[in-house]
């Protein structure tokens, strides 16, 4: 791991032992990015590419499927896959790297400990901060019948770059909802039942850094994109020893049938669980109201009996956050009823 401002420009150097001859880098780029002058930084030697990744929608079986047949087409095989942007483009690059040398389709692999072959070297350059994507062992994909990641001891990146300048532009309505992802990362990993003294550490440097930089700054500079980088990294770091819990479970619902991202969902489901993490809902509208965010409202007005069944089927499936949200009995607690109340609310 490499942290620091400017730390981009060592990027020519930490690849170059890992380049095999005549195999190319791949430098997948977030295609916010296309036209911008960060491409210009990019050190491509040889035959490497930019390939820009096509964000959006979040990341799908079949565009990975896709992207990895077509480096085989061009290359064979290819020395790495640099993937640079959110955690959208650094699932991708993760996922693109894993499927350059397992057969079949990604989505084959979406699971726990499937994935059997480890994948060529692999960078991750995060552009927003929140997601922990950059540190953890899963790369999060919608296949044609579920939204889950490719889980495996294979799928974390070589190296990460973690620039906190890269993150200077984001608009701050993204920055909000991703670092969201962060703060709610925390929130569920410090108040669930898996908590241990590993995922506590990380866990609540995270909440500091992050209750810092939406409550305690009056303006936004480059100190909170510094903060917020590293509150990103402890809170991948405190989720890989725990889980979340209940706004992640219920976002993944919206996210199947509505397509909501990641990062937005979480705070519209967060807005709601007042009878879960009383306290933290509380500090949650205060951070939404001091930065002036939007949080949308109503989106579940219109469905039928049958998309909130699917919603339902999708959030209740993920057993694991249950659990360390609300115990060993969570499903006494949690019943389908309940949960369609709550999806009715949002
Ligand atoms: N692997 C994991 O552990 C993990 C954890 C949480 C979330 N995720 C995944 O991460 C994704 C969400 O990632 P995200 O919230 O970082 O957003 P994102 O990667 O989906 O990007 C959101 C938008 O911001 C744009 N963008 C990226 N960098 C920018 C910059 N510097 N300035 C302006 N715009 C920029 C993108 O082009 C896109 O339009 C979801 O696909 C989710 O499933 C993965
Ligand atoms: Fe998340």
């Amino acid at each position: 791991m490499v942290y620091g401002r400017g730390s981009f420009n060592q990027l020519d150097e930490i690849l170059a032992p890992n380049r095999k001859e005549n195999y190319p880098m791949i430098f997948l780029t977030d295609h916010f990015f296309q036209g911008k002058p960060l491409l210009n930084r990019i050190p491509l030697r040889g035959n490497d590419k930019i390939l820009f990744a096509d964000v959006t929608h979040e990341p799908k079986t079949s565009y990975v499927d896709a992207l990895a047949q077509q480096l085989k087409n061009e290359f064979g095989t290819v020395s790495g896959i640099i993937g640079i942007g959110g955690g959208s483009t650094m699932d991708l690059a993760k996922a693109v790297s894993l499927m350059m040398n397992n057969p079949g389709s990604s989505a084959n692999y979406q699971g726990w400990d499937l994935v059997k072959s480890p994948g060529v070297y692999k960078a991750g350059i995060p552009t927003l901060s929140g997601t922990g994507a950059e540190v953890s062992r899963t790369c999060v994909l919608t296949g044609p019948t579920k939204k889950l990641g490719m889980n495996s001891d294979f799928t974390p990146f070589d190296q990460i770059v973690l620039d906190p300048e890269l993150t200077t532009n984001a608009p701050a309505n993204q920055r909000f909802y991703t670092g969201m992802d962060c703060y709610i990362h925390c929130i569920e990993s410090l108040q669930g039942t898996y908590l241990n003294e590993f995922s506590k550490s990380y866990g609540e440097k995270a909440l500091e850094l992050c209750r810092n930089v939406f409550l305690e700054k009056d303006k936004w500079d480059d100190e909170c994109d510094d903060k917020l980088m590293m509150a990103s990294y402890a809170g991948g770091m405190s989720i890989a020893y725990s889980q979340v819990g209940v706004a992640h479970a219920v976002s993944y619902g919206l996210s199947y049938l509505l397509g909501t991202r990641h990062g937005i969902g979480n705070c519209i489901v967060m807005n709601h669980l007042e009878e879960y993490y009383p306290e933290a809902v509380i500090e949650f509208k205060k951070m939404v109201e001091k930065n002036n965010i939007d949080i949308p409202t109503g989106i579940c007005k219109s469905l039928s009996d049958e998309q909130f069944d699917a919603m339902i089927n999708v959030s209740i499936g993920m057993k694991p956050l249950w659990e360390n949200a609300l115990g060993k009995d969570w499903e006494k607690i949690m019943t389908r009823e309940k949960l369609r109340a709550l999806f009715e609310r949002l």
